[in-house]
């Protein structure tokens, strides 16, 4: 996260002496990315990071791939089961080197800490609400938000209610704002669609002084590892600097409208090496006078497609429903379905909202997807 960021207590100089009023130092932790060459954080503890009194492991089932043909399809997620946590009750449904990405309805708030060690979150709240703790602070979630979890960080969600649907993205590269969005020194340009006042960073928490025994789940490398901890680990009484967890709601994407169609780059809201996410939100539509609202057909040769529908009437897709994901992969073209160009026209705005993952590796389906997926999608473009 390019902004600078400070809570709490900290000492004037860093790697200096800070102390307690009893005399005993704080414990000083550097959160660091790319070696030491990409942003960070200085956090300072009441005990030292490293204490654990017990490590257990857990070998996690690798992901297996389910398609029999390259073709689209339509996942119908919106009854899957309620289960588990926000991290225990996610269910895989495509995944490749780059990202993993599942739907989750938890059915309880977290009882314990979790961290992911290999990928960056972003959890989409289609419905629901809660708060984020992390040793960084507090962060109240809603819908619409995009929760940043960068990798490394321990957390523990909590739900205010029972009816939560999340869209999760698990990244294993840095997820960033767009590039060409930024100017040198890091700052949003005046033709981004959000700027920094759209940023939500944590909030203030008292220190947690608290002994006991306490589990971090840390999953990396294919494993559950859980570290016993013999005090709280959100024990941290200031920290500052750039790495933290952050959040983006979608309705402060500001839509970029134009005389004819906007391609899909207009709608970006995030990015990463190899995949970026983007926001379709409600705007008016082109306003030539013989504009086609509806886009074209379109074959990125080298770009997986999915797309989350969150509310409205989505302009070019017959048959989607609320939570329906579409995957369109490179290898076939796409676009409106029969009458769906001709029906745009005149079209004064959308009220549609949506998600887009776009991937510049193929991606492949889970076996989880399979009992998703509508198999008369493909053929939807028959007329
Ligand atoms: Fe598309």
């Amino acid at each position: 996260m390019p902004l600078y960021h400070q809570l709490g207590d900290i000492p004037h100089k860093r790697h200096t002496q800070f102390r307690d009023e009893e005399g005993n130092l704080y414990r000083e932790e550097l959160k660091s990315t790319y070696g030491f060459n990409n942003i960070t954080s200085l956090l300072y503890h009441i005990h030292a990071p490293t204490v654990s009194t017990k490590v257990e492991g857990e070998v996690l089932p690798e992901p297996e791939a389910w398609d029999e043909k390259i073709r689209h399809h339509h996942l119908r997620t919106e009854d899957i089961p309620v289960h588990g946590d926000i991290t225990s009750g996610r269910i895989p449904l495509m995944f490749n080197q780059d990202v993993t990405i599942s739907v989750c309805r938890p059915e309880q708030s977290m009882d314990d800490f979790y961290r992911n060690g290999d990928c960056d979150e972003v959890i989409f709240v289609h419905d629901g609400s809660g708060e984020l703790k992390s040793p960084y602070g507090k962060l109240e979630f809603h819908k619409g938000d995009y929760i940043v979890i960068p990798r490394g960080i321990t957390y523990n969600m909590s739900l205010n209610s029972d009816n939560s649907r999340l869209l999760i993205f698990e990244s294993q590269w840095p997820i960033n704002t767009p590039k060409r969005y930024r100017n040198e020194h890091g700052q949003l340009l005046e033709h981004s669609p959000f700027c920094e006042r759209d940023l939500r960073r944590p909030k203030y928490m008292e220190p947690r002084v608290e002994t006991g025994e306490f589990h971090i789940r840390v999953k990396a490398r294919n494993r559950i590892t859980t570290f016993v901890l013999d005090h709280h680990p959100f024990d941290v009484v200031g920290w500052d600097g750039y790495f933290y967890p952050w959040i983006f709601n979608i309705d402060d994407f500001e839509p970029i409208t134009g005389r004819i169609h906007q391609p899909p780059p207009v709608h970006q809201t995030f990015e990463t090496e190899q995949f970026v996410i983007c926001s379709f939100v409600p705007r008016l539509f082109d306003y030539h006078p013989k504009s086609i609202p509806a886009p074209y057909f379109h074959h990125n040769v080298d770009s997986d497609e999915i797309i989350y529908y969150v509310e409205g009437d989505f302009m070019s897709r017959e048959g989607v429903e609320r939570s329906s994901i579409t995957y369109h992969p490179g290898n076939v073209p796409h676009g409106p379905q029969p009458g769906k160009t001709e029906a745009s026209i005149g079209k004064e705005r959308t009220d549609e909202l949506a998600v887009m993952l776009d991937t510049f590796r193929p991606l492949y389906l889970t076996k989880q997807s399979q009992e998703l997926d509508d198999p008369d999608y493909p053929y939807s473009w028959v007329d």
